[in-house]
């Protein structure tokens, strides 16, 4: 079962209790749901969405409790918008967005998203849209797959990998999970007892590229900003660095200028308790930032006098 990360500071962050409406835009096991459902008031209502659809699936057993206090749409980011509008919400209270894999994908090698288990190397989360991880890995120039490991993997020997992938490739392509780790272990070595598999900044790489997940994270930024009404608060758990810095240059721009929007609940972030950390390796890398929207007429108060 996958454990919700930081749960207590994302419930306090978003304050369900107060909420009518809400939304988990990252339904996944749906753990983070379950503790927002059990604390909004008995009218109140979750629409949780999730681009894999196994994800929903299991999100509608888990939630079934709650009956029709939740709704439940397969769907990305960049979707939310539409749903929003095909339900009927103008506004809405909270929204949650926790970012990057369920432990159930990463845990399913037939998804292909970890390197130690042997599967295909496909790593959509939305199986039946866009590229798989094998047509990057098999497709492109060397000199993008580098740039790709450097942009998203920070990997700091992507032109090795790189090369390495191509000159075997050319030989047979890539179609497993297990057979481009060991390609890549072997092109940059590892030392024995590393704390990292010397593919993991590929893997990450490369699941980020297949996902779009970089576009999907600023679609879905703007779509649940744009949601909600005064007072609500949007809640970002984030994983690694890439896109802990979209969140939070987001977050900046909604509490700068002369009439802030915003008010940063989490002026640097709020990260996880050591007892968390050692209980879910999960958690290591997370950080949870929480942005809320100001009333019109605190807005207002705030403008500069004489000034649009
Ligand atoms: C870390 S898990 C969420 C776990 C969940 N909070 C829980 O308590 O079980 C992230 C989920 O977000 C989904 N996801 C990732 N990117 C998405 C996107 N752009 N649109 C919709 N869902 C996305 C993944 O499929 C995955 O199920």
């Amino acid at each position: 079962m996958h454990e919700p990360v930081m749960l207590e500071e994302t419930i306090r962050g978003l304050r369900p209790e107060f909420a009518r409406r809400m939304v988990d835009a990252t339904i996944g096991g749906a753990g983070h749901a379950e503790a927002l459902l059990a604390r909004m008031g008995p009218e109140g209502q979750l629409l949780g969405m999730d681009t894999d659809p196994v994800a929903v699936r299991r999100a509608a057993e888990r939630l079934a409790e709650f009956g029709s206090r939740v709704i439940l749409r397969q769907g990305c980011f960049s979707d939310l918008k539409v749903v929003l509008a095909e339900i009927g919400w103008a506004h809405v209270d909270g929204v949650l967005m926790d970012l990057g894999v369920s432990s159930f994908q990463l845990d399913d090698a037939e998804r292909g998203f970890s390197f130690r288990l042997d599967g295909p190397l496909d790593m959509r989360m939305d199986p039946s849209a866009g590229l798989r991880a094998a047509d990057l890995v098999n497709k492109l120039p060397e000199r993008d797959f580098a740039a790709l490991l450097r942009q998203y993997g920070d990997e700091p020997r992507a032109g090795r990998i790189a090369r390495a992938i191509v000159r075997r490739r050319e030989r047979q392509a890539f179609e497993r999970t297990l057979d481009l780790a060991a390609c890549v272990a072997a092109a940059v070595g590892g030392r024995r007892g590393a704390a990292r598999h010397p593919a993991t900044r590929t893997f990450l790489a490369l699941r980020i590229a297949v996902n779009r997940e970089l576009d999907e994270l600023v679609a879905g930024l703007e779509a649940a900003w744009t949601a909600l009404g005064s007072g609500g608060r949007l809640a970002v758990l984030t994983f690694h660095s890439l896109e802990d810095r979209i969140v939070k240059h987001f977050m900046r721009d909604q509490v700068r200028g002369e009439s802030p929007r915003g008010r940063l609940l989490t002026p640097k972030g709020e990260t996880p308790s050591d007892a968390e950390r050692r209980r879910n390796p999960r958690a290591r890398s997370a950080r949870l930032r929480v942005l809320e929207k100001l009333e019109q007429e605190e807005r207002s108060n705030d403008a500069v006098p004489g000034q649009s």
